[in-house]
């Protein structure tokens, strides 16, 4: 293997994987130097730039840790993430579209009663959020573990505040009927965190740093898929850009506003609230057809 030319230099490096024992692996070796040659021959950097790019991504590791994951951020603000999920997650119809989980999910949330306050003093018009978790044929999933997480009305997630105090975060089981509740606060669009590699990339090129209002999920019961999922607040800025590419119309949905009165829970509110209602579908591990993609429009809010 000598005497190497641009026109041999892509052949050269994928004959050198031809033995690769693990077909799979083969395949994945394969395919990246093939697109990233192709990407090379395309634009053709200059050294410097080329240079340029390896610091960057010597830079996106360095700031990672455990709490910062700057190539995941990267992956989300490309749309690989969702791309990703998107392969991953071919759903069946009345099973709920799939997102990313966001850098801002804590292993192990604090366990709450159903109609519990879980806002823990963080700020925001209080809402009201209640669903239920059904299968894809709609039948209800008694005791289904639901995992939320959200910021407060500012866009703040309780882990960025510093202080080490949880808020807006919490998990729930699904009563008999596969029911939940709680009390939060209207969360607000917010900047994903733009202190780092990706933030200088999305300043360079123009792009802004903004997610849409939303509240994630992660819902789970044996003999269905885990449900990682967001619901959207409509009206919200930003649904029609979102930063990671991540908005589902059947996951937007509509904040009831209310003045002070009763709440669906008896609950007397003093001040104005919010009630966001949404069915969740799982998908079963035994298999639902999958459901090709124009055909999504079908599946979403059943509320
Ligand atoms: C989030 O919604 O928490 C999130 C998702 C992807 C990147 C940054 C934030
Ligand atoms: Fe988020």
């Amino acid at each position: 293997m000598r005497d190497i030319t641009e026109s041999t230099i892509t052949d050269a490096v994928l004959e050198s994987f031809g033995s690769t024992g693990d077909a799979r692996l083969k395949q994945l070796m394969q395919s990246l130097v093939t697109h990233l040659h192709g990407f090379v021959r395309e634009v053709e950097p200059t050294t410097a730039e080329w240079m340029a790019a390896i610091r960057f991504l010597t830079r996106t590791g360095q700031i990672c840790d455990d709490r910062r994951q700057e190539f995941i951020l990267l992956s989300d603000t490309l749309g690989v993430s969702v791309l990703v999920d998107l392969i991953n997650h071919r759903m069946p119809i009345g099973a709920t579209d799939t997102t990313v989980l966001g850098p801002f999910y804590v292993d192990n949330p604090p366990g709450y009663p159903l109609g519990a306050d879980i806002a823990e003093g963080m700020t925001g018009k209080p809402m009201y959020c209640d669903g239920r978790v059904l299968t894809a044929a709609g039948e209800p999933i008694p005791g289904a573990l639901v995992d939320v997480w959200q910021c407060d009305g500012d866009g703040h997630y309780d882990i960025q505040l510093g202080g080490g105090k949880l808020g807006l975060r919490a998990r729930l089981v699904a009563d008999e009927q596969g029911r939940f509740a709680f009390w939060s606060v209207v969360p607000s669009h917010y900047p994903i965190p733009e202190d780092g590699p990706v933030g200088e990339m999305l300043g360079a090129t123009g792009r802004h740093p903004y997610r849409p209002a939303h509240v994630h999920f992660m819902i789970s019961h044996p003999g269905h898929e885990t449900l990682v999922t967001h619901i959207f607040l409509d009206g919200s800025p930003y649904l029609e850009s979102d930063t990671v590419f991540d908005v589902k119309t059947s996951l937007v949905t509509r904040v009831a506003h209310h003045d002070a009165g009763t709440a669906p829970d008896g609950k007397r509110m003093d001040r104005p609230w919010g009630r966001l209602h949404y069915d969740f579908g799982l998908k079963s591990t035994a298999g639902d057809p999958p459901v090709a993609t124009p055909a999504r429009e079908l599946t979403g809010a059943r509320a």
